[in-house]
């Protein structure tokens, strides 16, 4: 072998969680090809072929030049076969067929658009997609019974289609300080999710909520969830409780790797800017942190009027039509005990990939178990403390890869 394709090897290590991978990377055009295909793999049941495609993707985002050539790739880790077939058409001919034929079939197009509803996942878009049911018009044409959460994913379907803002995601997160330090002073909140890795946009605005006096965090989910439905904020929620500590009795683990805090999956309403009631708060802001019924202005009348229009529209007319006032906003919410917070953090900052690449370097490198929790190691047997994220690497024996370096 020649012998820079050592040198490679050496240079760029098989898990992402061994790179930095930045948002903006060099090689756009191969990892949106790939990123298809792993797509397509997720929606029709073949996990391990997607997280190949996005293994693949993710070493292509961490490398600091563009590919141009395959012999660019010698000596790479993560790239098989089928990657390197699909690398080779996309750098010959500029586009690769097998990824063509899949954005354009019928099958993955529906299965998209249908898991693109909110409480949809891709078992249930299959099930469907057999029935003929292609579009979130076809299922809502078609009398199935759907829960509360797919009622909402058709209602704000083309709201919650639309990328949320970083201005959108500070506002709500104004909104949830505010509802935290209302019902328990002294709670902090951080911004997790693709927002905390420095993304621009997102499907949703995540947020971990801890107390720095143990235990003060107990119950605390149920509290801010009906400050803000109080105030009218949410559209939406559903609420789990910690399973962490009844788990401890019994001999049932949780299913997989589900984590088993407090959390809210929700919708909230976010004012938008209207010219009229900006600024209680924050001049500079273009939403208002206040519930849109707070103050009895002829707004509220519009706001009213906008709601009543809304939940008898059809789907698939542009919600814009009706009114710039609010739009609908997916929210994710967990609660940690301080003690956990540094694995929660962790373990909720992303990037998906991220995060499995760094559970499989611990269980497969170092003979340990890493959760949102905690971190296990087996050879020792006990668990190992961190108190910041810096810590957990280091445990795992990990350089530290900063939040932006996280987006595999
Ligand atoms: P966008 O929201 O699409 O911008 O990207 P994101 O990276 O924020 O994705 P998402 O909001 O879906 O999830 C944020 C992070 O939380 C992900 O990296 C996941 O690893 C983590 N996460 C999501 N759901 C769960 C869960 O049920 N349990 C645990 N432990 N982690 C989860
Ligand atoms: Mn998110
Ligand atoms: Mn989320």
């Amino acid at each position: 072998a020649e012998p820079g394709a050592e040198l490679q090897v050496a240079l760029v290590p098989s898990y992402a969680c061994q790179r930095h991978t930045p948002l903006l990377h060099h090689n756009t055009v191969l990892t949106d090809a790939l990123s298809i295909l792993a797509e397509n793999a997720e929606l029709t049941d073949n996990e391990g072929r997607g997280v190949a495609f996005r293994r693949a993707a993710a070493l292509l985002k961490s490398l600091p030049h563009e590919i141009r050539g395959m012999e660019q790739l010698k000596g790479l880790p993560c790239l098989g076969d089928h990657c390197l077939r699909v690398i080779k058409e996309v750098l010959e001919d500029g586009t690769c067929s097998e990824v063509e034929t899949t954005r354009q079939s019928g099958q993955f197009t529906a299965l998209k658009a249908l898991t693109g509803i909110f409480g949809v996942g891709a078992k249930t878009a299959d099930r469907w997609f057999r029935e003929g049911i292609h579009t979130p018009s076809d299922l809502q044409r078609s009398g199935h019974t759907l829960n509360r959460a797919q009622q909402a994913g058709l209602q704000y379907y083309d709201d919650l289609n639309r990328p949320v803002t970083k201005a959108e995601a500070d506002a709500i997160g104004r909104i949830v300080e505010r509802a935290v330090s209302e019902v328990l002073p002294g709670a902090e909140i951080t911004l997790i999710g693709g927002f905390r890795r420095g993304k621009n946009t997102g499907h949703d605005v995540d947020f971990l909520i801890t107390h720095p006096d143990e235990g003060k965090e107990e119950g605390l989910m149920v509290k801010v969830v009906s400050w803000l439905e109080a105030q009218d904020f949410l559209l939406y929620q559903k609420t789990t409780r910690n399973s962490y500590l009844e788990s401890k009795d019994g001999p049932a683990r949780p299913p997989s790797n589900m984590d088993r805090f407090e959390r809210c999956f929700s919708i909230f309403r976010l004012s938008t800017h209207n010219g009229v009631r900006m600024t209680e708060t924050d001049p500079h802001s273009h939403f208002s942190v206040h519930p849109h019924d707070s103050h009895p202005t002829p707004q509220t009348c519009r706001t009213v009027d906008v709601l009543s229009r809304e939940d008898s529209s059809e789907i698939g007319q542009p919600q814009s039509s009706h009114s710039q006032s609010w739009r609908a906003v997916r929210v994710d919410l967990v609660v940690s005990p301080y003690s956990q917070f540094s694995f929660a953090l962790l373990g909720w900052t992303g990037s998906k990939l991220f995060e499995r690449e760094l559970r499989r370097w611990a269980v497969h490198e170092k003979a340990m178990t890493l959760s949102s929790h905690t971190l296990y190691d087996s050879k020792q047997r006990q668990y190992l403390r961190a108190n910041s994220e810096e810590e957990i690497f280091a445990l795992l024996g990990l350089e530290y890869v900063p939040p932006c370096g996280r987006n595999a």
